[in-house]
């Protein structure tokens, strides 16, 4: 699977005659399985018809930063955060010295200030141009920032000038642009990953369950499919939106959970268990809302099944990742909870700590497998799942 399959890029086009080229880089991202939308600049338009660039994309073009129309559709705000990579090609020397000075007066510009994403440019212009200090002092600040300057290319211009400012080749933007997500670790690997809490009804209105947001295991499903894997998630009930661009399967119970965990690991390589089952479910649950009695009263519990110690009794083949919550002894309690559930490693953190783990946006943990124990200090869920997901592909599948 290529590391561009179901990217979102917006490409921007901006005026220049290599601007015709920009319809086969719609073609080529477009084949490696990449969301492709196209802004262009009202010059790039007096080089390529927007109509072209809308017919290979399939969606409209968007070109006008007061287009209440297309505000409407999809915003420029919305657009920017939708990406994951805002790729310009080509990028003009205007519109690079725009970059520089953070210009918004094109959807463009607009958007190259309000994207979370990574952004890179294919610049081309004259040779003279390219080689001018100030465009290159220009390349250099946007490198400085981050920005991915793919090329460019060596060769005769369009104006018959020879030396370095073509576009580069379609081929080779597409390849570059690829490259930049090269954390394809898990590339066609399937995951299944449980998340959330369970809840187990004691009469229709009624239920026992515990306070886990499902952060951690949503945070790890999007940092999985971000290294290329295919990624299922079978969550509890939860008030936070679902990952994006996962399978999604909403279970309420532990017994819900474990039918859906079976079903969907029985073809995965990874199965992560992030989900704070429930350890015990009422032994009946009552048809009818349970009436008041009397001062006390007594709920009959049986144990829930051991969904991830089920899931790899179940599937040999399969790498099993647990979670521990402990409040003492962390390492030696994980360390027999992976032995005992006979899992190929166990991500363990401890629960007595206020400002981490259940509910918290940030976690430490303590990744632990058979033969070596990793710490991961303090940081983000979403940043620790990253570094999770890389220790876990680097070291464990093979
Ligand atoms: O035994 P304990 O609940 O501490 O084990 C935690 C690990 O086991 C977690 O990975 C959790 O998702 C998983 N688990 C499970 N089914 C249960 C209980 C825990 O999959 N019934």
């Amino acid at each position: 699977m290529s590391s561009l399959s179901n990217k979102r890029i917006i490409l921007g086009v901006t005026g220049g005659i290599a601007a015709y080229k920009s319809a086969e880089v719609v073609r080529r991202l477009q084949d490696q399985g990449a969301d492709v939308r196209v802004v262009m600049t009202p010059a790039a338009s007096e080089f390529i018809r927007p109509l072209t660039m809308q017919a290979l994309s399939g969606h409209p073009v968007h070109s006008d930063l007061l287009d209440s129309e297309a505000e409407a559709g999809m915003g420029h705000i919305e657009l920017a955060r939708w990406a994951d990579l805002l790729l310009i090609a080509p990028a003009s020397a205007d519109f690079i010295a725009n970059m520089v000075h953070g210009k918004a007066d094109s959807l463009l510009g607009a958007i190259h200030l309000a994207t979370p994403a990574k952004v890179a440019v294919a610049p081309a212009m004259n040779q003279a141009m390219w080689s001018h200090p100030a465009s290159l002092a220009n390349i250099d600040a946007l490198e400085q920032r981050g920005v991915t300057i793919i090329g460019p290319d060596q060769g005769i211009q369009a104006c018959g000038d020879i030396g370095p400012g073509r576009m580069e080749q379609p081929d080779s933007i597409v390849s570059s642009a690829g490259s930049l997500f090269q954390n394809g670790l898990l590339s066609g690997k399937k995951i299944v990953i449980t998340a959330g809490p369970t809840r187990e009804a004691l009469d229709p209105v009624r239920y026992i369950s515990n306070h886990s947001s499902g952060k951690m295991g949503f945070a790890l499903a999007t940092a999985a499919r971000d290294a290329g894997a295919v990624v299922t998630v079978v969550s509890g009930p939860v008030s936070i939106a679902a990952p994006e661009r996962c399978t999604f399967i909403s279970v309420v119970s532990a017994q819900d959970m474990l039918d859906a965990s079976l079903a969907t690991a029985a073809d995965a390589d990874i199965f992560i268990a992030a989900a704070a089952v429930a350890d015990y479910r009422a032994t009946t649950v009552a048809d009818q809302k349970i009436k008041k009695q009397g001062d006390n009263m007594t709920i009959s519990l049986e144990k829930n099944p051991d969904i991830v110690s089920a899931v790899a009794l179940a599937n040999p083949g399969l790498f099993v990742v647990g979670f521990a919550a402990e409040t003492q002894d962390v390492e030696t309690y994980a360390r027999d909870k992976l032995q005992r559930k006979n899992l190929g490693a166990i991500i363990a953190n401890d629960v007595s700590l206020t400002d981490i783990g259940f509910n918290a946006d940030d976690n430490e943990v303590i990744w632990i497998d058979r033969s070596s124990s990793v710490i991961f200090s303090k940081r983000s869920k979403t940043q620790l799942a990253r570094d999770i997901i890389e220790h876990l592909a680097k070291n464990q599948v093979s």
